[in-house]
């Protein structure tokens, strides 16, 4: 594992076409001739972890570490990241939120052929938003993911941002029994359901942990729910909080008074004003503690004032009476007949009557949910028909979040929706990135049981 920064030398070279899958999706192989101002090498591969004291769990990981190696890049930069692949299993690398090319995309066979065990790929692209993000496998999901290949992607912002210090906290709850060894990272008769969940809850990998605070002072916290399955019901008794940003992008700084439900994949940028030295609060989901913040020494530099609000990320902002309108329905399915049809997966959701087929083998050829043209504005409505919360999510492209029938919503920017028990939302975007997008729910057992498609952005289909 290696971290270095160097100073741009030269543009970025094409990029060569090295296949063309079924249906017309392409399949593309990096030839990056740049130097990037952040470069990583990252490898991921199998090591025993201790998430149970005196008990080993045979982990997947991401540069020998849970979470993950933290890469960090600067707004606007490039970066790239060597990536090896030490696993016995194919795998890619999908980078959650950020605006990026449908090669960068990492999604096996729409936008690159899988990494093979003992290969590399070149992942290569400028980052556009600040914020907090994440990076995970797009391939054998339930078990890549459930068994550690999760990690933070930071970007910086350009200038100071006013916080002189930061957490990250990533949220997993692990499939685990008590003695280490892993259970069942899907059941169909939970995947039906909520998801199947994990038993044991983390923090940056410990149960239970202290998260130590400045007292008096300011820090920022980035709050990631990296895991498969659960929805925490963030809360912080007691605390001083603000809430800066969700799901990467900047909101005007609020109080965080109650319960706020963070989905897979979705994250929270808090300040947190330390408690008095000594003093314990409790993190919670609902009432049940998830880590203690125990105020310490106040730090050199450290600061009692809320910054101001985090500058805003450019994002192309929707013109909602142009806009055109889709709709797209989650249903629930309810037959597991499939398997008698010799389907290695269950079928159980649809979006729009259709089944994402065959778990995670991406069938390229499978029409896209809808075709956008470049560069025109959309409103997508969300409509859930389901007893279950999806986490909908979207690829490559930042929406805004306009209007819930079940709850008061000040828009903002996101990649992943929240969609509560029958609820019905709005959300709009431009379509400004060429491309096949996923477009999925991040409970990812739902995922890879039909609750996924596409959306295709300019003539990215052509079928
Ligand atoms: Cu975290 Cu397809 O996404
Ligand atoms: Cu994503
Ligand atoms: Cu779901």
């Amino acid at each position: 594992m290696s971290f270095t920064r160097r100073q741009v030398l030269g543009g970025i070279a094409g990029l060569a076409v090295v296949g063309l899958g079924a249906g017309g999706a392409r399949l593309w192989l990096a030839r990056p001739q740049v130097t990037a101002e952040h470069d990583y090498e990252l490898i991921a591969a199998p090591m025993d972890l201790e998430l149970v004291p005196g008990h080993k769990t045979p982990a997947l990981l991401y540069g020998n570490r849970f979470p993950g190696f933290e890469i960090r890049a600067r707004q606007g930069d490039w970066l790239r990241v060597r990536f090896t692949n030490k696993l016995d299993q194919p795998t890619t690398i999908h980078w959650h939120g950020i605006r990026l090319p449908i090669e960068m995309d990492g999604v096996p066979y729409i936008s690159q052929p899988p990494v093979q065990p003992g290969q590399s790929f070149v992942y290569l692209f400028k980052t556009p938003d600040a914020g907090s993000y994440w990076y995970h496998p797009h391939l054998m999901s339930s078990e890549q993911l459930g068994r550690g290949l999760v990690g933070p992607l930071i970007i910086d912002e350009r200038e100071p941002s006013g916080f002189s210090h930061e957490k990250i906290l990533c949220l997993k709850t692990w499939h685990v029994d008590e003695q280490g060894a892993f259970t069942a990272f899907s059941v169909p008769r939970e995947a039906a359901r909520e998801g199947t969940r994990g038993s044991l809850s983390t923090i940056n990998g410990e149960h239970v942990p202290v998260i130590e605070l400045p007292a008096g002072q300011v820090t920022r916290v980035r709050i990631l729910n990296i895991d498969n399955t659960v929805t925490y019901r963030l809360n912080l008794p007691g605390s001083e909080a603000k809430i800066y940003a969700i799901d990467g992008h900047p909101v005007e700084p609020r109080d965080l008074d109650e319960q706020y439900w963070i989905g897979p994949g979705m994250r929270l940028e808090l300040a947190i004003r330390g408690p008095a030295e000594g003093q314990e609060l409790s993190l919670r989901d609902g009432v049940v503690r998830l880590g203690t913040v125990r105020g310490v020494a106040p730090l050199q530099g450290g600061s009692a004032e809320w910054p101001p609000a985090l500058p805003h990320n450019p994002v192309s902002e929707p013109d909602l009476d142009k806009a055109e309108t889709i709709d797209f329905k989650f249903e629930w399915v309810g037959a597991m007949t499939d398997y008698s049809k010799g389907q290695a997966t269950p079928s159980l959701w649809q979006i729009n009557g259709v089944a994402w087929q065959g778990g995670e083998e991406h069938k390229h050829n499978a029409p896209p949910l809808a075709k956008l043209e470049l560069g025109k504005s959309y409103i997508f409505t969300l409509r859930n028909l389901t007893q279950y919360q999806h986490p909908i999510h979207l690829h490559g492209m930042t929406f805004k979040v306009l209007a819930s029938n079940r709850r008061k919503i000040i828009p903002y920017y996101s990649d992943t929706y929240l969609l509560g028990k029958n609820e019905s939302a709005k959300v709009a975007l431009v379509a400004d990135n060429p491309g096949l997008w996923m477009f999925h729910c991040h409970v990812i057992d739902h995922m890879e049981t039909g609750l996924m498609g596409t959306i295709a952005v300019g003539d990215a289909w052509c079928g």
